[in-house]
């Protein structure tokens, strides 16, 4: 969704404003004189303007369109209130109307959490929406960016190189993803090998606490400035505003590739070959294996080696003849382009499409999906990826491995500089995920049942003791707070997680700002860590 759609959206919250006052349940009236009554506060009108009941027209339509997954579109855990704000006057006022009148709130930037943990709660809550919140301001003197958390990577990308054609950043590659809960991750994408995480490039923020204060990098300290960079931010520590982050060189020209193959023409030979050369490769090349499906036929599976290489093919080609040889790359193979149209190739579109494509919010196809991740230490054998390939054919929809090697920058990163402590050591990610289009609770237990069984083959091949996973890859089937578990924990941040425990317990010691999987507070973690 571009700019005009906003304006739109905004004239249309205007329209519905006074219906839907009308029809307020008694809590909603509570948190609305609440509301006005806050320092800095609205006026009447802007208030119906910013906050959205269930009665409102536009409720569904901003609940369901920046949301991912319609898993969860029939959920009956929605919000009481859905507030879209323009500044952090109205978060300040929200969070302390929400802790008085005992509701919980849930903060949103793209929507993209994999289990819904932006938009849904058991417990009544408010949905803070940030798509409004959505300015980026970029400062090439010093080669940095101030960027709200409602901006979506595509719009960071397509403002970066509207102003220069040498800078980027490195982050994931769907270009709707938010830049709050993506950081809040680490987040990753075709640069990770160069520069490391999107987190790792972060080096001021403004955050709102449980008590309404604003805080800078210096005023925040250090300890809570190192949580929210990739600690689960995400609903544990506050309200993350506005990141600063830090450019990336990018040259002028990359080059892309994505060479598929089947089972037939080899492909369990060369991804096995893969898995020893691709975190060792020059840090420039980045190649990653998509392996699918496509509909439950052996002769259906595929895997595309699918590339960025920032340098000219005649580079590459060279590159690739030295040390991945098997793959056979040839010129003709290979798309030069400029770093932001790569952008939009990663994104699934062609290289002549325009670039305002990276400014759309909305997704409009979308499949109810399921997905794990683990990481990898060791090559996988040959005779364990011959058993993937049967379990996906087994799956009659769309099932795939998403493999992102690491290596290169990741090596160089000390585990604890950030909470996301998946670096030296791991060849590449696996992302498992199944997506389907039927609806309904059954449809989804099968394919869920179906993913559960592939990830329990793979335990013998990956990570273990923790056996790791990535937050950004959200996975309740992990465990939950509501279990008082902390194994998910110890997955997602490793070593990390007590400390992220202690500045929890320091910060939010009434454990506000939480969720199924929020930091706990030390008091709820196993005495023995
Ligand atoms: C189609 C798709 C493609 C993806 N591709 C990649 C990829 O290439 N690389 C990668 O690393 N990841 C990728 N992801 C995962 C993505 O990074 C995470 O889902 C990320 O958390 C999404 O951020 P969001 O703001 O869009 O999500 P949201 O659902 O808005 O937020 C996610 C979590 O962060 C919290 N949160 C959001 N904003 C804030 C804030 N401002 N302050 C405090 N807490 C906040 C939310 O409450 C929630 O708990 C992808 C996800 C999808 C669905
Ligand atoms: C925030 O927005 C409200 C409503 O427009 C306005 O009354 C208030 O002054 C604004 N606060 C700041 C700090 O900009
Ligand atoms: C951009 O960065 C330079 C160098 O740090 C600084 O002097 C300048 O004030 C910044 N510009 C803006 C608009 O912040
Ligand atoms: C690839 O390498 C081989 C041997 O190292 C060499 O003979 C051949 O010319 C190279 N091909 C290309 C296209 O660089
Ligand atoms: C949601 O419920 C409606 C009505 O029961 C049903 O038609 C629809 O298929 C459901 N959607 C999903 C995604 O389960
Ligand atoms: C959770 O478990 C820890 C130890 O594992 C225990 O000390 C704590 O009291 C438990 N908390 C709750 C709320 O049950």
């Amino acid at each position: 969704m571009g700019c005009l759609a906003l304006y739109y959206l905004a004239l249309l919250l205007l329209l519905v404003a006074l219906s839907s006052w009308a029809a307020s349940t008694p809590i909603e009236k509570s948190f609305r004189g609440c509301m006005l009554s806050q320092p800095g506060s609205y006026s009447q009108e802007y208030y119906e303007t910013a906050m959205l009941s269930s009665t409102s027209s536009l409720y569904s339509q901003v609940l369901d369109s920046f949301q991912q997954n319609p898993r969860w579109l029939n959920s009956t855990r929605k919000p009481l209130l859905i507030m879209t704000p323009l500044n952090e006057s109205e978060i300040q006022a929200a969070i302390f109307c929400s802790r008085k009148l005992g509701l919980q709130i849930r903060v949103r930037s793209g929507g993209h959490d994999y289990e819904g943990l932006s938009y849904l709660c058991e417990t009544p809550f408010i949905m803070i929406d940030l798509s409004r919140l959505n300015s980026i301001q970029i400062n090439l003197s010093d080669e940095t960016a101030w960027v709200q958390s409602g901006a979506t990577l595509g719009e960071l990308y397509y403002k970066i190189a509207k102003e220069s054609q040498i800078h980027g950043f490195p982050a994931g590659l769907c270009p709707s993803v938010g830049l709050g809960g993506h950081i809040s991750g680490g987040g990753f994408g075709t640069m990770v090998r160069k520069y490391g995480l999107a987190a790792d490039q972060v080096i001021d923020a403004f955050l709102i606490d449980v008590n309404g204060r604003l805080f800078d990098r210096e005023k925040m300290g250090e300890d809570l400035f190192w949580a929210i960079r990739g600690g689960g931010g995400g609903g544990s520590f506050g309200v993350v505003l506005a990141w600063k982050i830090r450019l990336v060189r990018v040259p002028p020209i990359v080059t892309v590739f994505n060479i598929h193959t089947t089972l037939k023409e080899g492909a369990s030979e060369l991804i096995h070959k893969w898995q020893y050369i691709a975190h060792k490769l020059h840090e420039d090349l980045f190649i990653r294996v998509i392996a699918q499906n496509n509909g439950g036929k052996p002769e259906r599976v595929t895997a595309s080696f699918n590339s960025l290489f920032l340098g000219g093919v005649d580079r590459l080609i060279p590159l690739m003849n030295e040390s991945f040889p098997e793959l056979g790359l040839q010129a003709k193979d290979c798309i030069e382009l400029s770093w932001i149209q790569s952008a939009l190739y990663f994104a699934g579109y062609q290289k002549g499409d325009p670039l305002e494509l990276l400014l759309d919010r909305i997704t409009t196809y979308k499949s109810s999906f399921k997905a794990k991740s683990d990481f990898v230490k060791e090559p996988i054998p040959k005779t364990a990826l011959e058993g993937v390939w049967k379990r996906l054919v087994e799956e009659e929809a769309l099932a795939l491995l998403i493999m992102d090697p690491f290596g290169g920058k990741m090596d160089e990163i000390s585990e604890s500089e950030v909470p996301f402590p998946h670096r030296k050591g791991n060849l590449y990610n696996i992302q498992y995920m199944v997506k389907w289009d039927e609806n309904g609770i059954g449809a989804s237990k099968r394919h869920i049942r179906w993913i559960i069984r592939l990830y329990r083959d793979m335990a013998s091949y990956v990570s273990s003791s923790p056996r790791a996973a990535y937050f950004n890859y959200r996975d309740l089937d992990l465990g939950t707070n509501k279990l008082n578990t902390s194994a998910w924990g110890f997955k997602y941040f490793k070593g990390n997680f007590k400390r992220l425990a202690q500045i929890k317990t320091k910060v939010d010691p009434q454990n506000f700002f939480s969720n199924e999987q929020s930091i706990p507070l030390l008091s709820s973690l196993p005495t023995s860590t």
